[in-house]
């Protein structure tokens, strides 16, 4: 067997998940674990531990270890581990892991005998790692906002306005409550590099791409901002990794990797990135900003690159590094496929059944309007959640509610999205929700849009492999392109392409139209505007239903 294959590893909110491409055949394997089932001794829900106060959401990060080595361990039993060139982990966004001194020694010790675990359990200063699915650093938000001189000059600076999910804040809420902890931190990671640095047995820089969204970058100049960090907290540059702008090789595979599992000693690791800027590049979207992607997973998200940075004004979206260097936008729902299913089970649907809905219903749901906010959101952010219900949208209807939540989501995508600058003139819908063709149609429908999917559903995965691929194979002289490299595993099978007529389009776009009423909902269910019946009404009128 030759040995140009390479591995992804996405470390999602609710799974971990293995990709191994060899770019030359187009071969493409791929492996899960589940960690709610594989890990109950952690008792997650859907992968997290929220707190009695709901707005407080984290991991243990010992869990992440366990899958990591138990990943390992079933990817040497597929004798693939020995062929594997190089390596890249994508994971879930923005959540910090702290650790202690004894870290950096512990990783360069770790034997084979004993498991990751075993010798990695006391190298944490924090047993808690915040996600992003956490929204208790409002407080922290804004003070790091007031010391940066309001939140347009953080957004100009570090490409967003002070995030309560960002690290920076996070660290900011760490250090106020638990001083003594953040004094015993001598390495603050995200989770990507986190998981990089178990591959490579020594602590390793983060991204760009995940590392922007931290509120501590200058996104100008590629680098820590000294004023940012100290608006988090103090004496935080020599607890962060290095930073890197684009992608680039951080080392070789640990002993511990090769011996245990088989890897050949020369395997390069790649540095790690977040989901979203690793889909960027499973999506084939670097270098092409006419199409944007929607990724219907835990949490909604549409992204898109761009080579300019997005207006300047920043109050929802984000600006994060692209793995070639340049950006790329991003905005975030945390109502995403949870919300989806909370509706799924209260109607005892099946997955099927939700899309037969989606499928049958007519546009605009007769002028019936949810507001999806089953927990915290971020965008907009509703620090204190409730479903909300308008135009005499009935809880018990079932089909209604199908209908009610799969447009909210879709309008508030569109809408929020307008932020990015230009409408794209494709769309690429990935992740669990891509499955459902009822969802992407109503996406087509408000985006008036053709809307895609592709087979391989695991776009983060397959991003982090190939950016493994691309790095490795320019270092050896060979200057494939990044979508060279993609296109085989895009293009294989079937693509779905959904589109929507005109018509159907105009329900919602009109100026009273359904996105205008979500609007006028929306102001009103966050205290910033009157009673919607007025606007539900001309809707009615005007689209006689
Ligand atoms: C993006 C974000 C989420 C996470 C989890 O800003 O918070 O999309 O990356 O997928």
């Amino acid at each position: 067997m030759s040995k140009n294959y390479y591995l992804g590893l996405d470390l999602s909110t609710q799974s971990l998940t293995a990709v191994v491409i060899e770019p030359a055949s187009g071969d493409l394997q791929q492996y899960s674990t589940n960690f709610d089932i594989s890990y109950p001794s952690y008792h997650t829900t859907d992968g997290v531990n929220i707190g009695d106060d709901p707005t407080e959401v984290t991991v243990n990060p010992r869990m992440w270890i366990e899958a990591l080595d138990d990943m390992l361990s079933q990817l040497s039993k597929t004798g693939l581990t020995p062929h594997i060139q190089g390596i890249s982990v994508s994971a879930q966004q923005h959540g910090s892991v702290y650790l202690n001194a004894l870290a950096a020694t512990a990783l360069k010790r770790l034997e084979a005998s004993k498991s990751l675990l075993a010798q990695l359990m006391h190298i944490f200063s924090r047993d808690a790692s915040p996600i992003w699915m956490d929204s208790s650093t409002t407080q922290a938000c804004t003070e790091i906002s007031s010391t940066l001189g309001g939140n347009e000059e953080v957004a100009r600076l570090t490409g967003s306005v002070a995030t309560e999910r960002f690290a920076g804040p996070q660290i900011r809420k760490f250090w106020r409550e638990n001083p003594a902890g953040y004094e015993k931190t001598s390495h603050i990671a995200l989770i990507s590099s986190f998981i990089t640095s178990l591959l490579i047995g020594r602590l390793c820089p983060v991204d760009a791409g995940d590392g922007y969204g931290m509120n501590l970058a200058d996104i100008l100049s590629g680098s820590w901002s000294p004023a940012a960090m100290n608006a988090a907290a103090p004496d935080l540059a020599r607890r962060l990794p290095g930073l890197v702008i684009k992608d680039e090789i951080v080392g070789k595979v640990s002993p511990y990797l090769v011996s245990k599992y088989g890897f050949d000693p020369l395997t390069d690791v790649v540095v790690g990135s977040g989901d979203n800027p690793c889909s960027l590049v499973g999506l084939g979207l670097i270098g092409r900003p006419q199409t944007h992607a929607i990724s219907l997973g835990t949490s909604d998200t549409c992204f898109g690159y761009t080579r300019q940075f997005a207006n300047e004004k920043r109050s929802i979206g984000h600006i994060f590094g692209a793995a070639d260097g340049h950006y790329m936008f991003l905005i975030c729902f945390k109502n995403g496929s949870l919300a989806r299913e909370q509706v799924k089970e209260r109607y005892g649907l099946s997955w099927r059944d939700f899309s037969d809905i989606l499928l049958n219903a007519p546009p605009g749901n007769r002028g019936r309007i949810m507001l999806p906010w089953f927990m915290p959101e971020i965008t907009p952010i509703v620090l204190d959640p409730a479903v909300a219900r308008f135009g005499g949208l009935k809880e018990d209807d079932a089909k209604a509610n199908v209908v009610a939540v799969a447009e909210a989501q879709a309008m508030a995508l569109y809408r929020y999205s307008e932020w990015a600058g230009q409408r794209p003139d494709r769309i690429i819908v990935t992740a669990g929700g891509s499955e459902n063709r009822g969802l992407l149609r109503i996406i087509a429908r408000v985006f008036g849009t053709a809307v895609e999917s592709f087979e391989v559903k695991e776009s983060a995965a397959l991003g982090a492999a190939v950016r493994a691929a691309s790095c490795c194979e320019k270092q050896s002289g060979n200057l494939t392109s990044w979508n060279e490299l993609i296109a085989e595993f895009l293009n294989r099978g079937a693509v779905d392409v959904i589109s929507a007529t005109p018509e159907e389009t105009e329900i919602y776009r009109h100026k009273d139209g359904l996105l205008h009423v979500h609007e006028v909902c929306e102001q009103y269910a966050l205290g910033k505007g009157g009673q919607p019946g007025k606007a539900i009404r001309i809707f009615k009128q005007q689209f006689q239903v």
